[in-house]
């Protein structure tokens, strides 16, 4: 197998149960969970709080042991030392040194790279252009900044080490919608520069633009899958306006059309979007 068709990561029916303090099973967080990104994916892990996609990402980044199946970076363990170096990673919550600023925190991971003194000014300088932070907030003390000023910081350095794989957990969180217009262009870029990425959401609508491909996960189980046009495309849909129509008349055509044999019937209007289709994959699948 050539290096560039080894898929950048592979989840193969990850499941990870959480135990109590005596040791019995509490929570199934992830429940068999397979999927893969070939290298320049930009791939989306959506579905609603709790439903496993921080797990999933621990699991695959080698943080979090699997209760059963398998993760692989670059065709190797997650935990190498190899497959590590190529990633990046933005937790869910990222601990910055409050007392450190921004161009401090990145000096500081940076040093944890082999990188050459220049190289990496050059680079932090760069990154703090990147995530809009270059002005006189870059040396200001993170515990000062909001929480989408620090996410920024976070975004910088999980981007530090040149990752060609680059894992951001709930990017846009905390956010103002400017904030998350410039995470959603960085994440295009990333993706133009031929970067594989795997982020999550809980919001659809927030980053289903920019993903190549989405999962939607539920109640740990990935429920929905494929390039977004086509999923919704696969949905065929009977549309009839029920202007005119008495109120009383639309359950019974909805039951007329469920006893023909459709798997689902919903009463959707004009404006029906993608977040519609997100909450009917979602809906009633959680535990
Ligand atoms: N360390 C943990 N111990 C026990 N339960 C956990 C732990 N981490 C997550 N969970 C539970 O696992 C489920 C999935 O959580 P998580 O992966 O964080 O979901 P998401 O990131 O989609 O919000 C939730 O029910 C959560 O409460
Ligand atoms: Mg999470």
């Amino acid at each position: 197998m050539s290096e560039s068709s080894v898929p950048a990561f592979e989840a193969s029916g990850l499941r990870k149960v959480f135990r109590d303090f005596w040791g019995r099973p509490r929570t199934v967080a992830v429940d068999g969970v397979s999927l893969r990104a070939e290298p320049g994916e930009v791939v989306g892990l959506l579905g609603p709080n709790g439903s496993g996609k921080s797990t999933t990402i621990k699991m695959l980044l080698g943080l979090l042991r699997p209760s059963a199946g398998s993760a692989r970076l670059f065709g190797r363990d997650p935990r190498d030392p190899d497959a590590r170096a190529r990633v990046g990673y933005l937790p869910e919550l990222s601990n910055l040194h409050k007392f450190l600023t921004p161009r401090e925190t990145l000096a500081y991971y940076a040093g944890l790279f082999d990188l050459p003194a220049a190289t990496r000014r050059k680079r932090i300088g760069a990154l703090l252009e990147r995530v809009g932070l270059a002005g006189p907030g870059a040396d200001r003390p993170v515990g000062e900044f909001s929480k989408g000023m620090a996410r920024r910081v976070g975004l910088a350095q999980a981007l530090l080490n040149d990752p060609a794989l680059v894992v951001l957990d709930e990017p846009t969180s905390g956010l103002d919608p400017i904030g998350r217009r410039e995470v959603k262009d960085l994440i295009l870029d990333l993706g133009r520069m031929g970067k594989t990425v795997l982020l999550s959401s809980h919001l659809l609508a927030e980053v289903s633009d920019v993903c190549t491909r989405v999962a939607i996960l539920a109640g740990g189980r990935v429920r929905a899958e494929g390039r977004l046009a086509d999923l919704l495309e696969e949905r065929d849909r009977v549309r009839f306006t029920a202007a005119g129509l008495p109120d009383a008349a639309v359950p019974r055509v909805k039951d007329a059309i469920a006893a023909a044999g459709a798997a689902s019937v919903s009463v959707d209007h004009p404006a029906a979007t993608l977040e519609d289709f997100f909450l009917d994959v979602v809906g009633g699948t959680s535990k």
